[in-house]
Order: C-alpha cells, then sequence, then structure tokens
C-alpha cells in the first residue's frame, strides 16, 4: 500500500512553489519580463568566478577517481578542515574538523541536527514568522514542531510566549536569523536573552535545550545593522549553514552542520551525522562541490543588488502607507497587507501582475513576503504596478 502520510502532503503543497509556477504560466502568456514575480527565493545573482574556476580546474586537475568517487561517511576530511579554518578564523571559535560536516545544503544540515538531539515525539520550537518547510523537515524527523507566535511590532522574538511554551519536552529551539520571510536581523539583546533563558530553564530542567541556527542568509547583512554570532552567545548551538544564498549555489545543494565546539558531546553529534545520513540515504553531497566550495569559502557572490532592491522597495511601500520593518538583511521583506485576509490581498495583487505571496504559510496572518532576488531594473517597473494596485483596490 502506498504511504499515507506522504499522499496527504500532496494537499498541502508549498504556496511559494504553486505561486511561483503560476507566475512562470503568465510569462508564457505575456512575457515573464512583464511579471512582477516576487514569489521565489532563488538568488538573481551569479556565482563568483572564483567557485567557476575552482570547477575548471578540479576538473582539468585533479584525479577522476577522487573527483567523482564515494565522498567518506563523514564528508571529505581536508574541506571539513577547511571549513574550521574559516570559522575559527572569522568567528573567534575553536572550530576543528571533527564539529563540520557537509550536507546537502540547509536541508539537508537540519535534517541530520534535528535527528541528532531530538527523539521521536520531542518539541523542537520555533519562532513565527518562519521558513514553511520547517514542518517537513521536522516531522520527517519524527519530532513536533511548535510555533511560538510572533511578535508582529518588530519581528524579534516574543519571549513572554516563548518561556511559556519552554517546557521539558523541547528538545532544541530552531532559530533562523536573518531572517527569512521577515528580512529582520535578530539583535545582540535578542540573542543574549535568548541564551540567558535556555540557560537557565537547561539548568532547571537538567537536560540540554539546542539551538539549531538555520544560517542560510549569514552574508546577506545590510550596512550598519548589528548580527550577532549566535554561537558565541550559547555553547550548545548547532549551526545549519547553505552555500545557496551566499555564492548563489541552490542547485548544487551544498552547506554544512558546524557544532560549537563548547557544545556538549559535539564530536560525538558529528560523528552521529554519518549514521543519520546512512538512515536518511544522505550519503554525502557530491565530492567536486565539497571540494570546489573549499576553495571559496570566503567568497560571495555580489550581494549588493539585494539592499539596492530592499531600499528601493522598503521607501515605495512607505510612501504608499504599508506598515513594514525595514530588513536588516536576506532578499525578503515581510509588509502587513492592505486586508485582512492576506491571500485574498495577494489575489487581487495578480491582476497587476504583481506575485506576492500570503503569509498564513509562515505561521503569521495577514502579512505578505516580496523575495526581492530579481533585477533591480524589473523592481523599479514593479513599483508603478505597486502603486496603480494599491490606489486602484484600497482607495481609502
Ligand atoms: C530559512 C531557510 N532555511 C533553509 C533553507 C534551505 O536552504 P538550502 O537550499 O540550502 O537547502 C532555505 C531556502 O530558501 C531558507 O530560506
Amino acid at each position: 500500500m502506498i504511504n499515507k502520510k506522504y499522499q496527504a502532503m500532496l494537499e498541502g503543497k508549498s504556496v511559494i512553489r504553486q505561486l511561483s509556477e503560476y507566475a512562470t504560466a503568465r510569462g508564457a502568456e505575456i512575457g515573464y519580463e512583464n511579471v512582477f514575480d516576487y514569489s521565489l527565493g532563488n538568488p538573481s545573482v551569479p556565482t563568483t568566478p572564483g567557485f567557476t574556476k575552482a570547477m575548471v580546474d578540479l576538473l582539468e586537475k585533479e584525479d577522476p577517481m577522487t573527483l567523482h568517487g564515494y565522498s567518506p561517511s563523514l564528508t571529505i576530511t581536508s574541506v571539513r578542515k577547511a571549513v574550521a579554518e574559516s570559522l575559527s578564523r572569522r568567528f573567534g571559535l575553536p572550530y576543528t574538523y571533527e564539529e563540520i560536516f557537509m550536507t546537502s545544503g540547509a536541508a539537508g544540515a537540519i535534517a541530520h541536527a534535528v535527528r541528532a538531539v531530538s527523539q521521536p515525539g520531542d518539541e523542537i520550537l520555533t519562532f513565527a514568522p518562519f521558513f514553511p518547510e520547517y514542518r517537513p523537515y521536522i516531522e520527517g524527523a519524527g519530532a513536533v514542531l511548535k510555533v511560538v507566535p510572533a511578535d508582529t511590532e518588530t519581528f524579534q522574538i516574543n519571549f513572554d510566549a516563548f518561556e511559556q511554551m519552554l517546557t521539558g519536552k523541547v528538545a532544541a529551539v530552531l532559530i533562523n536569523t536573518p531572517n527569512n520571510p521577515s528580512g529582520i536581523v535578530y539583535s545582540t539583546e535578542t540573542i543574549k536573552r535568548l541564551a540567558e533563558i535556555l540557560t537557565r530553564k537547561s539548568k532547571e530542567l537538567g537536560q540540554e535545550i539546542y539551538i539549531i541556527s538555520d544560517e542560510p542568509y549569514r552574508e546577506i547583512v545590510f550596512a550598519g545593522v548589528d548580527a550577532p554570532v549566535v554561537s558565541q552567545y550559547y555553547d550548545n548551538t548547532i549551526v545549519c549553514y547553505s552555500f545557496s544564498k551566499s555564492l548563489s549555489l541552490p542547485g548544487e545543494r551544498i552547506g554544512y552542520v558546524a557544532v560549537n565546539p563548547r557544545c556538549k558531546d559535539a564530536k560525538l553529534i558529528i560523528q552521529m551525522c554519518g549514521q543519520i545520513s546512512r538512515g536518511t540515504g544522505h550519503n554525502c553531497p557530491a565530492s567536486i562541490i565539497q571540494l570546489a566550495v573549499a576553495k571559496v569559502l570566503d567568497e560571495t557572490s555580489d550581494l549588493s543588488v539585494y539592499e539596492t532592491n530592499m531600499n528601493l522597495l522598503y521607501e515605495k511601500l512607505v510612501e504608499l502607507g504599508f506598515t513594514v520593518v525595514k530588513p536588516g538583511g536576506t532578499f525578503y521583506i515581510f509588509p502587513k497587507a492592505l486586508e485582512e485576509d492576506a491571500v485574498a490581498f495577494c489575489n487581487k495583487a495578480k491582476k497587476y501582475d504583481l506575485i506576492l505571496v500570503p503569509s498564513d504559510s509562515f505561521g503569521v496572518p495577514g502579512f505578505f513576503r516580496m523575495a526581492y532576488c530579481i533585477d533591480t531594473e524589473k523592481v523599479q517597473r514593479s513599483l508603478e504596478a505597486l502603486e496603480r494596485f494599491v490606489k486602484t483596490e484600497y482607495p481609502n
């Protein structure tokens, strides 16, 4: 018999993907250049020349048996060493290769981290608004996702609600800063307070509560924004990183788990990742991609376009009367919709070929997300459509 759980999931397909498919279909009718597609978080800038060169060099010079052979079950040691060295130098924590495990993007990293620190039925807390794929990641691991309601004024953490939900059933707290979908970066004050609460509660309960820190947007932080390094504030932190956004490589499926060297059982957790891979059929990212990113760990694509786009959109949204918290990073902005029902709002926007994502699947009603990882020229043209949409549909 086919599996009922996965069959049922077909009914709850990603809203973002559905909107992206709509945008593509609409593009076939009127030309994609005329569709203001703010649906998908797919980077709009190319990867670095350094990454391309690393790939070419590897293909030309490296032994094909190494390049195309199986990677060790704990992933390639030289790559893990390079990641540890880069993290130690940049963030001042004493990482060694034994705290690093290469994964298939942040998705793969989260799948490993959740399995490593929870038992089936344990709760993982996250904060709204949150990336909707957390649900399948966590439920797929047999844990239970619990969502702490948002602080919609600032999109920092709603600590009152958090403390009430922080019981002995909680194995880990999954945070995402810079945040998809709000674009907000948690301040040092927020991270310190989170660490204090978790330290106190872990002691009180006599059990570890881990932070799983999902950091695919770590490198996309705008000028002057305070962006604390979570691991510096809380020992039991497991970072889930991805090169999807920083090096514009979402299709290569490459990232890593980095367990804070000061985390309890850090090296054991990494050893266990090798076993989790066996159980999930993960069996390591491609060797060639591991080797290539190891050569460009301190590089990023030219990410400046995202801040340019953010400023254009933010100013226009404010001018049009939207309530919106200014993003500190990522390539997302998360304004309040002009009516209570965000789905109705986003459906109306489609008439103007504006593809906006309603906030319901992010765990907060009444907002919408714009992924502005598109050409600046298109953002500029979209501003007129946005103005026409607002003035026609919401004249008061
Ligand atoms: C917050 C967040 N976490 C995880 C992921 C998954 O990233 P990856 O492509 O590296 O698996 C994404 C992708 O958009 C994301 O936005």
